[in-house]
């Protein structure tokens, strides 16, 4: 069992505070993971918001918890842990001095995360007053959440300003797709299966689909969506950690160095995608109104309430690793808003038999196909080649073993990916976090793509509720591939 903590949320009355991690230390709480004598600490602006915090905290609580969940007597139990503190995160005021008092109650050596709920902009401030507060132990650790800066110079800015008051190894940057149960177990899937070790190469895959669809919108995030768009918010972290852990070598520990340090090769492997590759290997969609779920949703431009943007809701991008293993294998990454489905999923498609034994009257003999879907169901189906049962002659079709990973535990566990990584940070765990050089990378593949694209033409348009714009689909059909769309295979 963890040490009890004190988790310092920097923006605890904003929506990432109030919609995941609040629910996150409830959910630990209710497991037994939140150990006595921790205290979560949100800040706020205002008083006044200070003193209707609780009762903020409970209607969030029951708006975003899942059904079933919320009850008041755990409530009132995990109301005790909260105390919301007044801080103005780029004033160094008295308030300051309050959090210094109220954290000076418990013994110096206690675990302190930090966790900044903010805009990027004001981290280096709030690193900075911390630090001329002393709030910063030898047990501290800072929590920072994704994006980390527009672009690879932005992002080594803000990096270096929190590297001037955090070590690297107190510094803990979050890409909550790490945190959810099925990305762990991916790697569970990699490196504790024979079948896997000796199957996962350009000699037997053909090509991987990484494709999280999402059917969600702008959701009152224009500020920062416009600015953004899908490559900078989806494809520089969610995407390309996916991406890692699906092509990285097998770390000879499973420790944060060697996690990172594989993944770290895989981003350097990546080839780069510079001027005419960008058009040939990329599309960008901007979606239109369209039909979702039997009803008629607005485009882009009319959530957006401006006349115009060019900022993308959809990309896709074809993609190589330089490396042994994966020569000449493609990567599809894709990813979109307001697309048919919600649905996170990798898809590994296997080369076909070298040599068919049968003749044509047996049916077509498809791949093998591996499908990790890690939302919304968390499932893995591995499709095969067999003999029907049905019938004398010898005819082949494809079944599918169909594991259900969420049927196998009872509802009491509910996997969060906040409630893991806030946890590990609480227990200075850094495996599932990213590293500065991991960021770098990252964005070193990602920039010249952005270039690119603010040179040359606009998104192609989607309509919402379909699969995206048709440009993707012949990305796709130029290498005789196509899409995995989940419902529809
Ligand atoms: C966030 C993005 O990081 O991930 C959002 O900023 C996106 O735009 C979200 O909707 C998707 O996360 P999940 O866990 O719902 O797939």
């Amino acid at each position: 069992m963890l040490n009890p903590f004190d988790i310092i949320i920097f923006g605890g009355g904003g929506d990432l505070a109030l919609r995941k991690l609040l629910p996150a230390m409830y959910r630990a709480y209710q497991e037994g993971n939140l150990p006595e004598g921790s205290r979560i600490l949100p800040t706020v602006r205002e008083q006044s918001k200070q003193q209707e915090y609780i009762e903020t905290a409970e209607q969030a609580l029951k708006s975003f918890l899942g059904e079933g969940e919320f009850n008041s007597q755990d409530w009132k139990a995990f109301a005790k842990f909260l105390v919301p503190v007044v801080v103005n995160v780029t004033e160094p005021d008295e308030h300051w001095d309050e959090l210094r008092t109220i954290l000076a109650q418990d013994a110096l050596d206690k675990s302190r995360v930090f966790y900044l709920s903010l805009p990027p902009a004001v981290y280096g401030t709030c690193c900075e007053i911390l630090s001329t507060k002393q709030l910063i132990t030898d047990t501290s650790r800072v929590v920072v959440e994704k994006p980390i800066g527009y672009c690879g110079a932005s992002a080594e800015e803000i990096n270096g300003k929190i590297a001037q008051y955090f070590l690297e190894e107190q510094i803990f940057r979050i890409d909550h797709y790490l945190g959810k149960e099925t990305v762990q177990n991916l790697m569970a899937l990699r490196f504790s299966n024979a079948l896997f070790e000796n199957l996962w190469d350009a000699k037997s895959i053909d090509n991987i689909q990484i494709s999280i669809s999402e059917t969600v919108g702008l959701e009152s995030r224009a500020g920062f969506y416009d600015k953004a768009g899908a490559l900078r918010d989806m494809v520089q972290n969610h995407l390309l950690q996916l991406l890692c852990l699906v092509a990285m070598e097998s770390p000879h520990k499973l420790n944060a160095n060697s996690i990172r340090t594989e993944k770290l090769k895989v981003l350097e492997a990546l080839r780069p995608l510079i001027a005419e590759q960008v058009d040939e290997n990329t599309v960008r969609g901007q979606y239109v109104p369209g039909e979702l779920n039997s009803k008629i949703v607005p485009g882009y431009l009319e959530e957006l309430a401006e006349g115009s943007s060019i900022t993308e809701t959809f990309v896709a991008i074809r993609a190589h690793i330089d490396n042994w293993r994966w020569a000449g294998v493609p990567f599809y990454l894709r990813t979109g808003k307001r697309m048919k489905q919600r649905c996170a999923e990798i898809v590994v498609e296997y080369k076909p038999v070298s040599h068919n034994v049968y003749d044509e009257s047996v049916g077509p003999i498809q791949p093998n196909r591996l499908v990790i879907r890690l939302q919304p169901e968390e499932t893995i189906q591995l499709t095969l080649m067999s003999k029907r049962m049905d019938n004398l002659d010898m005819q082949l079709q494809p079944v599918t073993l169909n594991i259900e990973l969420s049927e196998q535990y009872g509802s009491s566990f509910h996997s969060d990916a906040y409630k893991r990584l806030m946890l590990d940070a609480a227990a200075n765990n850094p495996a599932l976090f990213i590293h500065r050089d991991e960021v770098r990378q990252a964005w070193k593949w990602i920039d010249p793509i952005v270039e690119r694209w603010q040179e040359k033409g606009t998104p192609a348009l989607y309509r919402a509720g379909s699969w995206g714009p048709e440009d993707a689909d012949e990305l796709l059909q130029e290498n005789k591939h196509a899409w995995f769309n989940v419902g529809e295979k």
